[in-house]
């Protein structure tokens, strides 16, 4: 579904992606993870065309994200109308939930394809609707989101994307900015996604998350991939030198114990 191929983007001067490639199956889920600054948010940014990389190429469902190659062999940039379509498609949900404060939580789940996708009123109602349901909000459809905790708020920024109908979903640290007892709560909602096919990619320091979701660990540094593989495997027995060390603080911590055992 994603074909991530020698991406390579700078900024002032300095190259955060250093020729990034990796791939997502449709219907998988790919768990990037590395130290900050390694470039995980860069590339989400870039799979979702927020940022536009300096060389190499991103196809999503066999087509070329970002731009065209024409016959003479020249790369045409999308127009940003273009670019606003293919983002239709690929749902983004970020560390902080950025729903709309002045619309209820139904409204801000329906605008997309009230607005977007041009859907009537009923239609939309009924796809926000189903969504709420989905992440065990329905009872909270006319409140606003000052008034939710913050794992119901980021259940709404899930459901709100979701009702886009994305090819893919990018999920940029969803749980980082939760208290502790409200991540699970969305995690489990991930799980859902992910038992329903939905291909993903994932930026996120929960180590037993990314062990139970991930199809594929890519592990970066630098803005390379370093290591990649199954998280029962490269989380468990890293091969490489920088990943042992990534990974020894969770280990100290108790986060992977259990693991060993489940291999
Ligand atoms: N818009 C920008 N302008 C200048 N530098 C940027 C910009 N966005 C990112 N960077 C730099 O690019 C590098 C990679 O940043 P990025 O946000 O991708 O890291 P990250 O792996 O997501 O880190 P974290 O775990 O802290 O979120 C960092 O050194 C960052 O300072
Ligand atoms: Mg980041």
């Amino acid at each position: 579904m994603i074909s991530v191929r020698n991406i390579t983007k700078s900024f002032g001067g300095v190259e955060v992606l250093q020729g990034l490639s990796f791939d997502v199956p449709r219907g998988k889920t790919a768990v990037l993870l590395g130290r900050s600054g390694s470039g995980k948010s860069t590339m989400l940014r870039c799979l979702n065309l927020l940022e536009h990389w300096d060389s190499g190429e991103i196809e999503v469902d066999g087509r070329s994200l970002g731009g065209e190659r024409l016959a003479d062999g020249k790369w045409r940039r999308w127009s940003s109308r273009e670019q606003a379509q293919a983002r239709q498609h690929i749902g983004m949900v970020f560390q902080q939930f950025n729903l709309f404060p002045h619309m209820t939580v139904l409204q801000n789940v329906m605008c997309g394809p009230r607005k977007i996708l041009k859907k009537g009123v009923e239609e939309s109602r009924t796809i926000a609707m189903n969504l709420l349901e989905q992440v065990g909000l329905a009872d909270k459809k006319d409140q606003y989101p000052v008034f939710l905790s913050g794992g119901q708020q980021q259940r709404v920024a899930i459901a709100r994307a979701l009702a886009m109908r994305p090819q893919v979903l990018l999920l940029d640290e969803i749980t980082s900015a939760l208290d502790p007892e409200l991540v699970g709560e969305v995690l489990e909602v991930v799980r859902d996604l992910k038992r329903e096919g939905l291909t993903m990619v994932c930026v996120t320091h929960e180590m037993h998350f990314a062990h139970d979701v991930a199809d594929e660990v890519i592990f970066l540094e630098g803005g390379r991939v370093v290591e990649q593989g199954d998280p029962r495997e490269v989380l468990v027995r890293p091969s490489t030198e920088q990943l042992k060390r990534f990974l020894a603080r969770f280990h100290a911590q108790g986060v992977m114990a259990g693991k060993e055992a489940s291999l």
